[in-house]
């Protein structure tokens, strides 16, 4: 694992952050997940983006452009030099006092780690998910609004935590009204009558980067989607559901609480696997150059 902190990339062991940094103290602060594929890291620029919104939407100011920042992460990712990887992008309100004040904050801090990830065991990427709908809801656009990838992560936590206790492989999270939000850490897509449906983000979901890319996939094929409000009865009913997430990937469904979904052939998830592999071959920022240039970003 390599990290990039304060302008030097170093082993995940020799990474040194204050306690006091209120990303720590109080999850306050934004991240993104990125998958690196075939050496490419995928769609950077969406991600930078989706961790400018969130950062703004806190109040917090990115220390460096977009373009430095992309930088950062490429020179993260070629020290780490896999070419199947995972970067964990971080930005915190940075070091403050031991109060939540924010304005005790001096300046906000970068982290980028380059690791690799495994959301789910390898046989359940053909075999499907068991996914439980948990107890909590994603909280209202009135309390944290769930498109703002922030660090504090508790309510996705305990709801995995207790699909995990209870057997299952992941949480289903509803929203404030019942509806269906998303995973734990991935959006969800549902086969309906031919159609390809996910619920919208006013819905609790996460615009997730995935997820616009599978959508992009299948309008390209000519085939329908909806973004729509959903309910457990349209998962239930549904010939095919599936998850999406950078750190997930694609993976099926193969249960929820309980219940078999479908009847065992998958071919728009079938379909959905192929196109987001074409997509990421074809695309992604190569980290390559970095690698011979070791640049030094900060
Ligand atoms: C709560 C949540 N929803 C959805 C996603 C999927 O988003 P993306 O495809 O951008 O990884 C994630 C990914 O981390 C997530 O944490």
């Amino acid at each position: 694992m390599k990290v990039w902190y304060n302008g030097n990339v170093m082993d995940a062991n020799e990474c040194r952050i204050s306690i006091l940094d209120h990303g720590l103290l109080y999850g306050d602060g934004v991240f993104e997940g990125i998958r690196i594929t075939g050496g490419r890291v995928f769609r950077l620029s969406d991600h930078l983006a989706r961790l400018q919104r969130s950062a703004r939407a806190l109040g917090i100011e990115l220390p460096y452009t977009l373009d430095e920042t992309a930088a950062i992460v490429l020179q993260t990712a070629a020290a780490f030099g896999r070419d199947e990887a995972y970067i964990r992008l971080l930005l915190t309100r940075g070091v403050g006092e031991l109060s939540l004040d924010p304005l005790s904050c001096e300046k906000p801090q970068l982290i980028c780690i380059a690791a690799e990830i495994r959301m789910f065991p390898a046989a359940t990427y053909s075999q499907g998910i068991r996914l439980m709908t948990a107890s909590s809801r994603r909280p209202g656009v009135d309390v944290l609004d769930p498109q703002v990838k922030s660090l504090n992560y508790l309510n996705n936590v305990l709801a995995k935590r207790e699909a995990r206790l209870k057997g299952f492989d992941d949480a289903l999270m509803l929203n404030q009204s019942g509806r269906v939000a998303e995973a734990s850490g991935a959006n969800i897509f549902a086969v309906i009558d031919g159609v390809l449906a996910t619920p919208p983000a006013y819905e609790g979901a996460l615009p997730g980067v995935t997820r616009a890319t599978v959508l992009e996939a299948r309008s390209h094929n000519n085939l329908p989607v909806s973004e729509r409000p959903l309910t457990c009865y349209d998962l239930l009913a549904a010939s095919e559901v599936f998850l999406s997430g950078n750190g997930a990937g694609l993976i099926p469904v193969y249960t929820l609480d309980d219940t078999v979904i479908g009847g065992g052939d998958r071919p728009v998830f079938e379909q959905a696997v192929l196109d987001y592999r074409d997509f990421s071959a074809a695309h992604g920022t190569p980290f390559a150059p970095y690698r011979a240039a070791n640049l030094a970003v900060g």
